[in-house]
């Protein structure tokens, strides 16, 4: 079993147990030149050592050759969904049949063990490598999140330790034969994207894309880019896009999510001015208005207005109206400005989908379930105990209007990546 200590995690090939404080890293130019290397056991060796093509990239070119495709999850900004968008994918394609993978790169955040319901799992090693965290038998996950202590730990690493972790994940795990490998990753354009894209694109897969895309590239590796509608979100996006260019990864798609929010009627409630109360005020106000005092008149039928609670006679209104009916309510919460489809077009790049702000998503997220629901049909929180029941107090409420967005989705990514799913009898290994 892979100690959960910290110290066994960060024994990393690129950054020796007992090196200096910011140690670049055995494998960079700087080895044993920098200034934090003055007064390190190990300067001289690796000032010395030679430089050349990374070592490491054979054994990940080795691993990743048995997957293929690899789909880095990536956003300019954080807290936009991606390790959401992650995880329902990494469900959905497994419940389609598909052998999957998702690895969590978001060394300093990681959530994918709570997104996926393995809080408190450990890696454990073989013969064959550190064996992933399995939620099915066709689901394999891999975080730090699984390797530390205390999760409300910091992990406070520099550049180089967290690309000596990365590699690491793609070299020493025993991911075996994959269809996809979903990569969660933290926001922005930094050490850990860089180190990635190169592993995997120095990588190539011995599978072919039939029928796929001439989006997806020769090693296989392709970028989902995760935005929500908002300008300001946007704008880091597009520089996401741009790093995609920048390091020659193909960008699949884009995903805008919190696109609007879409809520089961039930979790609504409803407010009502009692107009009764301010009635006198107001007929003043008119009278006010009348002769022209029309500042004074907002004033007085302000201050006499009360907010009255109907939350339970709307229901019932609308449940006599609409019987048999689950009704829901749709919002723009962010501006429905297009920036997202502006983005696209400006860059050329193709909007994979929108998905609504959805509680249930949200709730599924919390407790670690799939949207997509237990295998056998169904949808999780059509069911007692389903991710969106859970995460509505109790109260069943539709797995989400998330779902048909979040599937359209996953249907898009498979096209694109020419992948088949176990009913269409493709699968890995079918
Ligand atoms: N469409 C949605 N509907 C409801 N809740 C959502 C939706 N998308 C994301 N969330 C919630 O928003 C929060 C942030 O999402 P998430 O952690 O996936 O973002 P992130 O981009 O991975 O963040 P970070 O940049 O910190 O890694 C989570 O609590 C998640 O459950
Ligand atoms: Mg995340």
């Amino acid at each position: 079993m892979v100690s959960s200590s910290t110290a066994e995690v960060s024994a990393l090939p690129d950054v020796p147990q007992n090196a200096n404080q910011h140690c670049p890293g055995t494998s960079s130019d700087q080895a044993g030149k920098a200034a934090a290397c003055a007064g390190c056991p190990n300067q001289s060796v690796c000032a010395t050592a030679p430089k050349g093509p990374d070592p490491d990239l054979a054994a990940i070119s080795e691993r990743m050759s048995a997957v293929k495709h690899k789909l880095l999850v990536l956003s300019g900004k954080g807290g936009v969904g991606k390790s959401t968008v992650s995880a329902q994918l990494a469900f959905a394609l497994a419940r389609r049949g598909f052998e999957v993978g998702l690895l969590d790169i978001d060394i300093c955040g990681p959530s994918i063990p709570k997104m996926l319901g393995l809080e408190g799992q450990e890696v454990h090693s073989s013969n064959l490598g550190w064996s992933p965290v399995y939620v099915e038998d066709n689901l394999a996950v891999m975080s730090i999140g699984f390797m530390l202590p205390n999760p409300d730990e910091a992990v406070i690493w520099r550049g180089p330790r967290k690309n000596g972790l990365i590699k690491q994940f793609l070299k020493d795990v025993h991911w075996g034969s994959l269809d996809y490998l979903v990569v969660d990753a933290p926001p922005g354009t930094s050490d850990e994207h860089i180190t990635i894209t190169q592993c995997l694109q120095s990588a190539t897969s011995t599978a072919a894309t039939p029928g796929g895309s001439s989006s997806v590239s020769g090693s296989g590796a392709s970028a989902i880019i995760v935005t929500t509608p908002q300008d300001v979100a946007v704008i880091d996006v597009r520089k996401e896009v741009s790093f995609c260019r920048k390091v020659g990864l193909p960008v699949l798609g884009v995903v805008e999510n919190m696109a609007g929010l879409v809520t089961p009627l039930e979790r609504c409630s409803f407010t009502a001015t009692d107009t009764a109360a301010a009635a006198p005020a107001a007929a003043a106000a008119a009278g006010d208005a009348a002769s022209g005092a029309s500042g004074a008149s907002g004033a007085a039928s302000t201050a006499a207005e009360v907010d009255v609670d109907v939350t339970q006679q709307v229901l019932a209104l609308l449940a006599e109206r609409f019987p048999g009916q689950r009704l829901s309510v749709l919002a723009e919460v962010f501006r429905a400005g297009g920036a997202a489809d502006r983005m696209c077009s400006d860059m050329g790049v193709q909007l994979l989908g929108r998905v609504p702000l959805d509680p249930g998503l949200g709730a599924a997220a919390d407790a670690g379930l799939p949207v997509v629901g237990p295998p056998g049909g169904g949808e999780a929180g059509d069911t007692e105990g389903g991710a969106a029941a859970g995460g509505a107090g109790g109260v069943a409420v539709a797995a989400g209007p998330c779902l048909p967005a979040l599937m359209a989705i996953v249907d898009k990514v498979v096209g694109r990546t020419g992948g088949k799913g176990r009913e269409d009898g493709g699968p890995t290994g079918q």
